[in-house]
């Protein structure tokens, strides 16, 4: 390809944000005009998907290239349960995983993280154990605040020590919905663009802030600016420190050789109601395995080689951008265990689109696949009753008989088959008998067991939890006088309960 010889930098934008919420997919406020120019100047992938529908095992995807049910990031405790990575969790990314900071960092790249980590928060499963050289940041949501008692606030880390708790040091206002964390993780990601430009190294940046994520806040200059509430000003700040990170690259003259990738990690959260974002057409959301859970908006920028104003509809994945970013290092993965990502250059460069499946798991089970524009269910569940009547509703009251079912529902020998283009809120099934179902199902299905036969399920790392793991006494707080003593050691099942 000819890469050696330029230096190709790489920026991850994850701001777990729905389909629908960016103005050039249709919110009707317009409130991104830094991702809408984004997208105008780039690639706008209309067809990208997460791994999961839930945020530690996409993360752990995005970074693995290999969907969670191969490096370990789902639970066999119950069938087909979402699990991630809270304080109890006694599991985390494996040492056996390579990830793609570990081998851009071989390939002399200089790999920041900012914000949410979510690949484990015990002491072997942090960023700098796995391939990062910087990591500003917590390992985990930024919930609470807590007693310290009970529950430990979660650290905020500066590398590989603690430097604060959320709440204590770093403060987020649950009254008023104040903080200023995008804005120091905006600086972040400025301040390290600065060095890395003026040390003439390559580099690989994963912004990753989590303000969309609840409870959510954002800073004095951004509340009640938006007409969509406190989730708009939320994502008027995202998109405002998305403008300022890419004049920040073209003010250092690196944005010819910068590919920046922005998507999500799963979709908007409908059980966050008015408080959560928007998955446009699609159907529920985060949690679910219909398209609004795991379809996601996607933008590639890279002026001079993305050619502005493209719209792709390329099935494509997160596990694509651990490919990509190793082909455009020149870095080659271990051939000793299977990749799910492909490279999307020819996409990005060349417009290229090639038919390729997409698989939807929720935690064991392969509940969905999509190839071309059918996607068959062999398995249904929003969340169980139980739940719904606690107002836990992962599809806002969308009900469609035989499709959003409160039970798990195993379709696996007459699979719920949709043709996402004629209908890409999944409400009109295929008849069965039809000669279309008939020719779609055969090609599915054939796609499926070349899947299946080429799957070994990693070793579970959401099965076991115990108080003794929370954040109680994280490296670093020795010198910060700032260690909590946790409780003895009582490991148990934990709990998936959807
Ligand atoms: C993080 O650590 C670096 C390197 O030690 C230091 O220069 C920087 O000021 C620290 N940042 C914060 C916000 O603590
Ligand atoms: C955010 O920063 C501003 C300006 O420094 C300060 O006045 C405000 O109190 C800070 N807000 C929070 C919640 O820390
Ligand atoms: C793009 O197309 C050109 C011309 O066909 C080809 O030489 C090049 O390898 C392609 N690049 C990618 C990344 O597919
Ligand atoms: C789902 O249905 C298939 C086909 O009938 C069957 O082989 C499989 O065991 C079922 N799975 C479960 C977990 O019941």
């Amino acid at each position: 390809m000819g890469w050696g010889d330029v230096c190709i930098y790489l920026l991850y934008l994850l701001l777990q944000m729905g389909w629908g919420d960016l103005g050039i997919l249709g919110q009707p406020e317009k409130e991104t005009p830094n991702l809408d120019k984004m997208a105008a100047e780039g690639m706008l992938l209309l067809d990208f998907y997460t791994a999961n529908p839930l945020c530690s095992p996409s993360r752990a995807a995005l970074l693995t290239g290999r969907l969670p049910i191969r490096n370990g990031f789902y639970t066999t405790n119950d069938h087909a349960r979402n699990g991630y990575t809270p304080q109890e969790i006694v599991g985390g990314i494996p040492d056996s995983e390579v990830l793609v900071s570990e081998l851009l960092s071989q390939a002399g790249y200089r790999n920041k993280i900012i914000g949410k980590w979510h690949l484990g928060h015990r002491p072997q499963y942090l960023p700098l154990r796995h391939g990062f050289h910087e990591w500003f940041g917590a390992p985990n949501c930024h919930f609470g605040p807590y007693d310290n008692k009970a529950t430990p606030n979660i650290p905020v880390y500066n590398g590989s020590e603690m430097v604060g708790r959320y709440y204590e040091d770093f403060a987020i206002s649950r009254a008023s919905g104040e903080s200023n964390l995008t804005q120091l993780y905006v600086s972040e990601a400025l301040d390290f663009i600065d060095r890395q430009a003026a040390a003439g190294r390559p580099f690989f940046l994963y912004w990753a802030p989590d303000a969309t994520h609840g409870p959510l806040y954002a800073s004095r200059g951004f509340l009640g600016t938006s007409r969509r509430g406190l989730y708009g000003d939320v994502v008027r700040e995202l998109d405002d420190g998305v403008g300022r990170i890419l004049a920040r690259l073209r003010a250092r003259g690196l944005d010819t050789n910068t590919l920046v990738f922005f998507t999500s990690d799963n979709g908007a959260a409908m059980v966050s109601r008015t408080q959560g974002g928007s998955n446009g057409p699609f159907l529920c959301g985060k949690q679910t395995t219909f398209e609004g859970g795991m379809r996601e908006p996607a933008i590639a920028w890279w002026p001079s080689r993305i050619q502005p104003g493209q719209i792709s509809h390329q099935l494509s994945t997160v596990m694509d951008l651990f490919t990509t970013a190793l082909e455009l290092a020149g870095a080659v993965p271990p051939s000793d265990r299977v990749y799910d990502g492909t490279s999307l250059l020819p996409t990005l460069l060349n417009g290229t689109e090639v038919d390729r499946p997409v698989f939807y798991y929720r935690g064991d089970e392969l509940m969905a696949v999509r190839y071309g524009l059918y996607k068959a269910h062999f398995w249904t569940w929003t969340n169980g009753q139980d739940e719904r009547s606690k107002g836990i509703d992962f599809c806002r009251g969308e009900d469609i008989p035989g499709v959003t079912t409160m039970q798990q529902v195993n379709y696996t020998d007459s699979p719920l088959l949709f043709h996402l283009g004629r209908d890409p809120g999944e409400r009109y099934s295929i008849k069965p008998k039809s000669s279309e179902y008939k020719q779609a199902m055969r090609k599915l299905e054939e796609v499926v067991a070349s899947h299946r036969a080429g799957l070994l399920p990693g070793e579970p790392q959401f099965n076991m939890c115990d108080s003794a793991v929370m954040n109680w006494a994280p490296p670093g707080c020795e010198k910060l006088g700032r260690c909590l003593k946790g409780p003895e050691s009582k490991p148990y099942k934990c709990p998936w309960p959807h």
